[in-house]
């Protein structure tokens, strides 16, 4: 794998795309116990989450992309140049690892953005409260499946979006910072139908570490 096939913004870029033998995808580990982000976020959810929606995703890519031209690809580059299936599962199985890196058990004293980040976020949203705030409203408005993206555009301005079912802005030349998803399989389990309650619970346990890393891979490339 080289480095330019990855959007490092994925942190775990290299991992999850080494293949095995059969050339299939792998579930990587959770970095971190499945009870870990109790009690935002339950066992019973990230069992359910990221030990069984996660590997159907990659199975399916694994057969979709089998005796394809998309065979050898890595993860991002199957998402910038297929469409229907192949796309939708293959999007799902990096958004996925993309929303699970970045989460962390809650601890008070690491539940604020690093420096770049916070200064980012600044600019473009004015403080941490009202990116929050547009966080929120932009998730709760959002109709159906799909996910909220914190991403910078190639201009280089930060920007909250919203995409349905598999979508990501990597397919729009941007690079993504965060991912909240907003599919019922995501939060069912815990509150039901209470997407709000979701949310609130989702802001306790990002990883903002993960998050710095992040902008900071976004601002060297600039
Ligand atoms: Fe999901």
């Amino acid at each position: 794998m080289k480095n330019e096939e990855c959007i490092c913004t994925l942190l775990s870029c290299k991992k999850v795309n080494e293949k095995d033998q059969d050339n299939h995808f792998k579930l990587q580990p959770l970095p971190y116990a499945e009870n870990a982000l109790e009690p935002y976020m339950s066992e019973k959810t990230v069992q359910f989450h990221y030990g069984r929606h996660l590997p159907a995703y990659i199975e399916n890519t694994n057969k979709l992309k089998a005796g394809t031209e998309y065979d050898h690809l890595s993860l991002v580059e199957i998402i910038r140049n297929s469409s229907g299936t192949l796309f939708n599962n293959a999007a799902q199985v990096f958004n996925h690892y993309f929303q699970f890196e970045a989460l962390a058990p809650h601890q008070e004293e690491k539940s604020q953005p690093g420096q770049h980040t916070l200064k980012m976020i600044e600019e473009n949203f004015g403080n941490l409260d009202e990116f929050k705030d547009k966080l929120t409203k932009s998730s709760m408005q959002f109709f159906g499946s799909g996910y909220t993206w914190l991403s910078v555009n190639p201009e280089g301005k930060m920007e909250l979006t919203t995409a349905a079912n598999a979508g990501t802005p990597i397919t729009e030349g941007k690079l993504p910072v965060m991912n909240l998803d907003l599919w019922e399989h995501a939060y069912y389990l815990d509150v039901q139908n209470q997407r709000a309650k979701y949310i609130e619970n989702f802001m306790k346990i990002i990883n903002w570490e993960v998050i710095e890393e992040r902008v900071k891979y976004i601002l060297k490339e600039k």
